[in-house]
C-alpha cells in the first residue's frame, strides 16, 4: 500500500484526477471502476474540468460501478445510476452503454445478475483502475463487515451504520433500501490498480484498520493489504489516527523520485 497524506480534500481529488488522467493518457480505451457517494464528487468535479481543456477524452473508456441499491428502479433520482449520471457522465463524452452499474431488475435473480456482471467485467479484459471510497465501518462497495475476503458480486444486506450514514440522503417519506448489488472484495482484488480516497475525520478510525490493523473481515478495507498497486489517498483528517504518518511520507517522497526516474511501477 502507498499511503498518501496531503493537505486537504481538494488536493486528495487533485492526485485522485491526476493518476486517472495519467492512466486515459496511457490507454484511451481503459476500463476504470467507479465509486459513488461523496468522497468521489470532487473527484468526478476534476476530471470534468480535466476532459473540458481537451487533454482527456471518455470516448472509448468503459466503465463498471461498484453497487447499486435493490429494489429502487435506475430512473428514480435515488438510484445510483442517477447519481453517476448527475455526477459525471452527463458532463464528459462517454458512450452511456458502456457504463455499467450492477442494476438487478425486479424479479430477476439476483445470483444471475451477479455472475452475469463478473462475466461482463471479464469480457472487457478486467479493470484496470478501480476508485474507492471507504465506510465509517470499514466496507469497501457495499462490503459491510464479515463479509467473505473471497466474496464476488452479490446481494448485500446493509447495515445499520450504512443506513444510518446514508439517511441525509433520502427525505423522511422517502423509501431507503436496505439491500444492494456490490461487487464482492475479490472482484475488486481484481483490479490491476487500486485508488482509495477518504476525507474528513468521521474516517480516520476506519483508515488506521485498514492500513495498520490486522487482515480481518470485520474490517473489509483490510484486504487491499493484499493488493500489489494500490494507493491511499487521504485528506490530513482521516489520516490523523495513523500511527506511522512521517513514515509513510518519507516512502511517498522517495517513491516519487523514483517515479521520475523510471516512470510509474504500473504497468497496464
Ligand atoms: P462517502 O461513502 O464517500 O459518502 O463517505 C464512502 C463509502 O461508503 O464507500
Amino acid at each position: 500500500m502507498e499511503i498518501v497524506i496531503l493537505k486537504n480534500a481538494d488536493a486528495v481529488a487533485k492526485k485522485g484526477a491526476q493518476l486517472l488522467t495519467e492512466l486515459i493518457r496511457q490507454k484511451s480505451n481503459a476500463i476504470l471502476g467507479l465509486a459513488t457517494g461523496r468522497t468521489p464528487i470532487a473527484l468526478y468535479e476534476q476530471l470534468i474540468g480535466i476532459y473540458r481543456t481537451g487533454e482527456i477524452s471518455f470516448a472509448e473508456v468503459s466503465t463498471f460501478n461498484l453497487d447499486e441499491y435493490l429494489g429502487i428502479d435506475e430512473d428514480d433520482d435515488q438510484s445510483y445510476r442517477a447519481f453517476m449520471n448527475a455526477a459525471f457522465f452527463d458532463h464528459i463524452d462517454i458512450d452511456i452503454r458502456n457504463t455499467y452499474m450492477p442494476f438487478c431488475k425486479e424479479g430477476e435473480n439476483p445470483r444471475t445478475f451477479g455472475l452475469g456482471f463478473e462475466n461482463e467485467i471479464l469480457c472487457h479484459g478486467g479493470i484496470d483502475l478501480q476508485i474507492l471510497g471507504i465506510g465509517g465501518n470499514g466496507h469497501i462497495g457495499f462490503n459491510e463487515p464479515a463479509s467473505s475476503l473471497k466474496s464476488r458480486t452479490r446481494v448485500k444486506a446493509l447495515t445499520q451504520r450504512t443506513l444510518q450514514d446514508n439517511k441525509h440522503l433520502f427525505d423522511e417519506n422517502e423509501h431507503q433500501p436496505r439491500l444492494a448489488m456490490t461487487m464482492g472484495i475479490a472482484t475488486i482484488l481484481d483490479a490491476r490498480k487500486i485508488i482509495l480516497l477518504a476525507t474528513g475525520s468521521g474516517k480516520a478510525e476506519a483508515v488506521q484498520k485498514m492500513v495498520e490493523g490486522p487482515l480481518s473481515s470485520m474490517c473489509p478495507a483490510s484486504a487491499l493489504q493484499l493488493h500489489q498497486h494500490v494507493s491511499i489517498l487521504l485528506d490530513e483528517k482521516a489520516a490523523a489516527k495513523l500511527q506511522n504518518q512521517e513514515y509513510y511520507l518519507w516512502v511517498y517522497e522517495q517513491n516519487e523520485t523514483l517515479r521520475k526516474q523510471f516512470g510509474s511501477f504500473y504497468n497496464i
